[in-house]
């Protein structure tokens, strides 16, 4: 096996991009516009304190670009636009809960490893380390679990035993965020023994210019070693791109069909682009075929396995196991992190509506609603680099039952959210500041398992009395 690691600075700008609260274009725009009235932290002056703020984006475009010029506050329609307006109120949306986040770190943290949130009492417990950039973990009954890590390497871990890196899987482009990506195992498992993994596959074995596209294919792991390589989802190489951002994946079963997110790789407009395979979710038998019920098949040159569209970099997929809907995270552009609950056929609205802006605090759109675009059911500004999530189907921790749990990279956080009616009714952060968090997973002992990078590790929550 050869592996490709490439390390790009695109991958350091990645990592970090998400921590931009409070900076760039935006910041200027505050602090040239707004900050003498409204205070360098919005505690107010001239202005009232912005703090306490809460409007729709249609209601604080208008309000600021009418003003109140009676009551003092100037309009801004002249020297502003829609866009521009809008990302001051993310930006305010970011000062606003980065107080909140600085008191919620001075709760959660303690020193001796044990935590109390959400009505728990618990411990973090390290259960395998020397990893390297560990992305996903896929148990196998108790004890047993397949790990990959994003530089192209998977092992199996058994009975506390962490194996070498399985011989003969695929070649992958380890640049930027690729890399062996996922891994699931079928859910006939114990009758077929088939593992999925999907990865950034190249066009050419040239390092560094390679271009890449998210792949998947199944095989049989026997002796430490990848056998009976199945290609279960490809792109010709007129559908690759250069980037090294957002492939997208994580896998659901269902009903014999399995789904899948790709990322935008930096693409935005082509996620709106039918004929496009990125920044959709697909679905496609388990063995590859395409289904005949797919939404878009009757569109000309549509990409046959698109079930939606409209996604900018779906990052976590899971079934919820009482009412069998599809819930996606997204990771969003700066402010923009979504949850979306997945529906054939629709669209999800990047980068048409966004409640998020770009990185360096310059506008993308003033919308946040479009029509016919699904709104998320969930969004967080700021963002947290949401990415792997889980429906909680254990029971060490019986009131968390059912409950989604979405991890943070640049925030560090295991984010809690109650799902009822198909509406998200509550959030709360349960770990934060212990590892950027990559994947979150029930484990067969019922404990909540993480896979964490920096440290790279797999921990698991443990409660206690
Ligand atoms: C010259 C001083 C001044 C400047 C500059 C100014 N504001 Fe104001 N702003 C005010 C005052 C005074 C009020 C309170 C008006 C009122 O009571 O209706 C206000 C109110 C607001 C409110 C409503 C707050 C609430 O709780 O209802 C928002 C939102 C707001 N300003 C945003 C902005 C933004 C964004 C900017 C920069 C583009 C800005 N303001 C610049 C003076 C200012």
């Amino acid at each position: 096996m050869r592996i490709i690691i490439i390390y790009v600075l695109s991958c350091l700008i990645s990592i970090h991009a998400q921590n931009r609260i409070g900076t760039g274009a935006v910041k200027k725009l505050y602090q040239e516009h707004c900050m003498n009235c409204h205070g360098e932290n919005l505690e107010g002056g001239l202005g009232g304190s912005l703090t306490g703020y809460a409007e729709t984006s249609e209601n604080f475009i208008r309000y600021v670009k009418q003003g109140n010029i009676d009551m003092g506050m100037p309009a801004f329609g002249e020297a502003l636009s829609d866009p521009e307006i809008r990302t001051l109120q993310i930006y305010i949306e970011e000062m606003k809960h980065e107080k909140i986040r600085e008191n919620t770190k001075l709760l959660l943290t303690d020193k001796k490893n044990t935590f109390n949130a959400g009505g728990y009492n618990f411990r973090m417990e390290t259960v395998i380390s020397n990893l390297s950039n560990p992305w996903s973990i896929a148990f196998i009954g108790h004890e047993r679990a397949i790990l990959t890590e994003r530089s192209g390497i998977m092992r199996v871990w058994e009975n506390g035993v962490l194996s070498e890196a399985i011989s003969g899987i695929p070649e992958v482009i380890a640049r930027g965020q690729g890399g062996l990506l996922e891994v699931a195992i079928h859910p006939e498992y114990a009758k077929n023994k088939w593992v999925y993994i999907a990865y950034s596959a190249g066009s050419n074995m040239d390092e560094e210019k390679s271009a890449s596209m998210t792949k998947v294919v199944r095989g049989r792991i026997v002796n430490n070693h990848w056998l009976d390589e199945e290609v279960i989802f490809e792109t010709s190489d007129e559908f690759h791109h250069k980037s090294g951002v957002h492939f997208g994946t994580r896998f659901v079963f269902k009903n014999g069909f399995l789904y899948f997110g790709i990322g935008d790789r930096g693409a935005k407009e082509e996620a709106q682009d039918l004929t496009r395979p990125n920044g959709k979710i697909h679905r496609i038998h388990d063995d590859g075929r395409i289904p005949i019920d797919n939404p878009f098949l009757d569109i000309p040159n549509a990409f046959p396995s698109i079930w939606t569209y409209g996604n900018r970099n779906p990052q976590g997929l899971d079934l919820h196991p009482l009412t069998g809907v599809i819930y996606e995270s997204e990771h969003g552009p700066r402010g923009g992190d979504e949850i979306n609950s997945i529906e054939c056929g629709l669209n999800y609205g990047w980068p048409l509506i966004t409640y998020g802006m770009n990185y360096n605090g310059s506008p993308i759109t003033e919308k946040t609603v479009g029509d016919n675009m699904v709104q998320p059911l969930h969004y967080w500004t700021p963002s947290i680099a949401v990415c792997g999530i889980d429906f909680y189907e254990g029971d060490a921790f019986p009131a968390w039952k059912y409950d989604l749990f979405a991890g943070g990279l640049a925030s560090q956080e295991l984010h809690r959210l109650i799902i009822k009616n198909n509406k998200v009714v509550h959030t709360e952060i349960i770990l934060k500041n212990e590892g950027r968090v990559r994947d979150v997973a029930t484990g067969p002992d019922g404990m909540i398992y993480l896979v964490l990078n920096d440290p790279d590790a797999i921990v698991r929550l443990v409660p206690y009395e």
